[in-house]
């Protein structure tokens, strides 16, 4: 039996997303810092992302050195700049928020 790309491409997609999917959540008590595992790949993403997309036209920014607040709003303004994809504007934002000043 012949499948074509498009389904192959489909069939890896499902068994990636059900590989990666939450296992059942053991209940947590404190809520932070971060130990979902879920939540630090992405945070781990978010960190490579923001250092190969952020430094094309200017020096990267520490981290610390805006809030959650005004990270949201640098990456509104900056995600059009740098062209990137709303999934990854989501980790890079999960990155500068958890290093974020307070
Ligand atoms: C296409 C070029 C370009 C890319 C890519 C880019 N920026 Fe910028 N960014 C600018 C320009 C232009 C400014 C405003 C002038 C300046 O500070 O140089 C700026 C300013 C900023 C500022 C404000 C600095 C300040 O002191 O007010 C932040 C924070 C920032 N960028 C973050 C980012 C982040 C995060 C990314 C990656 C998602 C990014 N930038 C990608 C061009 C870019």
């Amino acid at each position: 039996m012949k499948i074509n790309l498009k389904y192959s491409f489909a069939i890896v997609l499902v068994i990636v997303v059900v590989a990666c999917s939450p296992k059942v959540k053991t209940t947590t008590t404190t809520p932070a810092p971060v130990t979902d595992p879920i939540m630090l790949a992405k945070i781990t993403e978010g960190k490579s992302l923001y250092e190969t997309n952020c430094n094309k036209c200017h020096e990267l920014h520490n981290p610390g050195k805006y809030n959650e607040q005004q990270w949201t709003k640098y990456l509104d303004w900056m995600a059009p700049k740098a062209k990137i994809s709303d999934d990854q504007k989501a980790s890079i934002f999960a990155y500068l928020s958890n290093n974020a000043k307070h």
